[in-house]
């Protein structure tokens, strides 16, 4: 019913959107990955799927069921994720970063699992991931790009900074921390942009989704694509 309501301002886009945890191997059995449930981004999947978008959804670590009628590309690590976006974003109208990943990951997998020693300290030295959406949004032909910024103090502060920074068209920001924003159903939403920013305020993912939506839609027929 939804469908025959919603006016499908997105009919012939694509929309890529990431989505969930990444996880950075340590050795066969161990990884390091976060909380985030995917929830936001496959909320915002639904959401694009309504206004009749053709959505890609490149999700990392997820227990949610795949969105009907989106075209899902599991992946693992921030280096798996990396390549499914640059693989797929040609052609793509718009860009939503919703995925958390990991910033760094171990600079060595072992091979076999890690054995513990006599020693009371271990050192796991970690190298720097590829920032997925700094790369996309430095593409000379890129799709409106849109990202999060997860933090758990100066909220505003950092997103305004990130946006700028990584020459974002938008970036919606939300405090995280205990029962905060990860692996919850609720969220608040500050969504910024060059020139403006909404408090999209408290409420549920799936209608905080529509709302970023929204804005989405209203800056990127604005811009020139
Ligand atoms: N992101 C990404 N690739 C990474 C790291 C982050 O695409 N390797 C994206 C996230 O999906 C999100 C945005 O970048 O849309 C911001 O993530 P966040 O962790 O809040 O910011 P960072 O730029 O990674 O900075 P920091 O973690 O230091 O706050
Ligand atoms: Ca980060």
């Amino acid at each position: 019913l939804q469908n025959f309501l919603t006016p499908h301002r997105l009919a012939g886009r694509k929309v890529l959107i990431t989505a969930g945890a990444t996880r950075e191997d340590i050795d066969p059995v161990r990884f390091i990955s976060n909380r985030s449930s995917g929830k936001m981004g496959y909320a915002i999947a639904n959401a694009a799927i309504a206004e009749g978008a053709d959505v890609i959804l490149i999700s990392g670590n997820s227990n949610l069921p795949p969105p009907a009628n989106a075209q899902l590309i599991s992946v693992y690590s921030a280096q798996d994720m990396y390549e499914a976006v640059m693989f797929n974003i040609e052609s793509a109208d718009i860009f939503i970063a919703a995925a958390a990943v990991a910033d760094y990951r171990p600079a060595q997998v072992a091979i076999q699992k890690l054995k513990k020693t006599a020693q009371a300290e271990l050192h796991l030295p970690l190298e720097r991931t590829t920032d997925i959406l700094g790369e996309v949004a430095k593409l000379e032909k890129r799709p409106f790009t849109v990202g999060f910024a997860a933090e758990t103090q100066n909220v505003a502060n950092y997103a305004w900074e990130k946006l700028s920074r990584k020459k974002l068209n938008m970036i919606a920001a939300n405090q995280v921390g205990k029962n905060q924003g990860f692996d919850m159903d609720e969220n608040a939403l500050l969504v910024l942009w060059e020139g403006g920013e909404q408090d999209l305020g408290y409420g549920l993912k799936q209608d905080l989704a529509v709302d970023l939506l929204d804005l989405v839609i209203k800056r990127f027929m604005l811009t020139k694509h």
